[in-house]
Formats: C-alpha cells, structure tokens, sequence
C-alpha cells in the first residue's frame, strides 16, 4: 500500500484533522499566525495523526475525540521541527526554506513554544488525565532526546547504544504516545494499549534509523530536506558509528575528523564510504528488525482494515524515501 492509500482508510477522519489543526492554529499575533500557517501548510506527511486515526479505529473507537487527539499530536511534531531546524542549521524543510531561514532564529523558536503551548491547551479540553500523562511525558522525552543528541555531537566515540537511546527519546516517543492514546480514546483493555504502545515505539525507532540513512542517500527533492544536514552538525548517527567501526584507519579517520569539526567538506567521499562499508545496509537491517518487532506487536488486535493499515504504515517507515 502507499502512504495515499493507507490514508484512503481514514479519509474522513483525516479531512477532519486537517480542518481543526488549521483552525487551531490562528492567533490575533500576525506573525505567529503567519509563521505557523508557512510550517503547517508546507505540508508533511502528516504521519503521527494517521498513526492515531488508525490506532484508534483499530480499536472501535467511536466518537470525535480521536480527531481532536490527532491534531494535538501533529502540532507538537510541528514544535519540535521549529526548534529542530534552529538547533540543526536547516535551511531547507517540506520542501522549501526553513522557518528559521525565512523569519530567524528567535522567531521560530517562540512559534515553536506557541505550538506546544496550543498543544496543551488542546489536550486540557480534552480532558482526559491519562492522555495528559502520556503526551506530556512524550514531550518532556523528546526535549530530553534532543539535549542527549547534543552532548553526542561531535563526539565520534558515540556508542550504538547511545545512540539508539537518543532515537528513541526524540522520535520513537512521539510515535509511541500516538498509537497509546489511540487505545485510551477508545477505552480499549491494557493488553491492546500495551500492544499499540509497543507497535508506536517500535515503528518509530525504524522511522528515525531509515531517516538517518536517507540524510546520506535521498533523492534530495523527494525527500524536502537537505542531505549531509547531520554531517554538517557533527552527528555520530548509526551510519558513520557503523562505518567507523568496518572501515579501515584512513576511512575512520576521516568520518572521526568530521564528526569532530562538523562541515560539509567530505560530504561525497563520506558517503561513499559509508555506502560500501555496509553502514546504509545496517541501519536498513536494523530498522526493518525494528519494524518487524512492531508488526509482531500487533498481534492481540482484532483483524480489521485498520490493523492492516497499521501494518502498511510500518512496512512505509522502512520503505520510504522521503
Ligand atoms: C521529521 O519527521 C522529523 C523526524 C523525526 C525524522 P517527518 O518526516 O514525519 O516530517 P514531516 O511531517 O513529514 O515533514
Ligand atoms: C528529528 O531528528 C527529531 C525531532 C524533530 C525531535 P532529525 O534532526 O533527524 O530530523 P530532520 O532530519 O531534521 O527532519
Ligand atoms: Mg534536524
Ligand atoms: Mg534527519
């Protein structure tokens, strides 16, 4: 199936969100309300509400609050992008320039807050306690994954394990807390909430392994984001870790110096070499172990088109190229 298919599941739902995360977004303030209009309406594949649109079907949900819970979801990805791409130098995101190279530093970083501010909001007039647990303790991870990340910049002695944890924090957790309150929504029983809570982390850890390979490897349009963004910052991620450790003194070398100094400067030779040393093909394997662990974890739910959707979304965390 393709991403526009597993949509297809959902359609209505996901009209639906796309509708409130438009009407959420507008403030009084002009340029917040521009600045978040120009991230949101960029696009993105909107992937995390899809997760929590068929997380929830999955589990009979009935009612509106799924929709709302998606859109909660989808604003707090959107803050952290904005924070992201000031942290990381971006200059290109969905395609087209950053926020931070449009309007500043300053100003993405407080739309940002204006976005996980609205988030909270959101959340509140949901008024469910347990899902206030879950989102603000995936929030509070993700800030804690991104400082982690960045103690582990420049740093070529970043271990695997290390790594991994940082992935898990800043992306897996997101992706988790989605598919968990698809369940909560839904009053579904602690083996299935538990089931989707695994499947969210699990999918999410695949999502982030295959993005860093396609920071190496992506058709650069498709992808909508520039590739060597990682390099540039100096980030040990699991393509160089691996590549390190296969490569012979001169290649360790030279992917050492980079991460040590950041810059683009060996950009081609870098990639080449962690291409042939097998780091690409590592992180793949890894990712589809990753993604295999969360179809497994499926398997307490009920057989439904939204469960298969569930499984599609996890074969495209793998698949994908952009
Ligand atoms: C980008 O996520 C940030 C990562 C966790 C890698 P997406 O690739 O889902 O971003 P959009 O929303 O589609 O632009
Ligand atoms: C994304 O990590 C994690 C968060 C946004 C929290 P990346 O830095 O790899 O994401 P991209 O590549 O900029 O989208
Ligand atoms: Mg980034
Ligand atoms: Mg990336």
């Amino acid at each position: 199936m393709t991403l526009e298919q597993i949509r297809d599941l959902v359609t209505t739902d996901f009209e639906a969100v796309d509708r409130v995360v438009k009407r959420r977004l507008h403030s009084q303030v002009a340029l917040v309300d521009q600045v978040a209009t120009y991230i949101i309406y960029a696009g993105g594949k909107r992937l995390r509400p899809l997760l929590v649109l068929l997380a929830a079907r999955a589990c009979g949900h009935q009612g509106e609050q799924h929709i709302e819970a998606a859109a909660i979801i989808e604003f707090i990805h959107t803050a952290t992008l904005l924070h992201d791409d000031v942290v990381d130098g971006s200059s290109l995101r969905r395609g087209r320039e950053t926020a931070n190279e449009v309007f500043g530093n300053a100003t993405s970083v407080l739309v940002g807050d204006f976005l996980y501010s609205r988030a909270f909001q959101m959340m509140v007039a949901l008024d469910r306690m347990p899902i206030m647990q879950i989102i603000a303790d995936a929030t509070n991870a993700i800030a804690e994954g991104e400082v982690l990340q960045l103690m582990n910049a420049h740093d070529p002695n970043t271990t695997e394990a290390r790594y991994i944890d940082v992935i898990q924090r800043k992306t897996a957790r997101l992706f988790q807390a989605g598919a968990q309150i698809g369940a909560v929504l839904s009053d579904a029983p602690p083996i299935i909430e538990d089931s989707l809570a695994r499947f969210g982390l699990h999918i999410g850890t695949a999502f982030q392994l295959i993005d860093d390979a396609l920071d190496y490897e992506a058709d650069e349009g498709r992808l909508g984001k520039h590739l060597g963004d990682d390099l540039a910052e100096g980030k040990p991620t699991l393509p160089l870790i691996y590549a390190m450790q296969h490569g012979n003194d001169t290649q360790r070398e030279m992917i050492r110096h980079a991460i040590e100094h950041g810059g683009l400067h060996n950009l081609g030779e870098i990639t080449r070499a962690v291409a042939s040393l097998g780091g690409l093909a590592y992180t793949a394997r890894l990712a589809q172990g990753e993604a295999d662990q969360a179809l497994a974890a499926l398997a307490p739910l009920p057989e439904t088109a939204f469960k298969e959707g569930l499984s599609e979304l996890a074969r495209f965390a793998v698949a994908r190229k952009h």
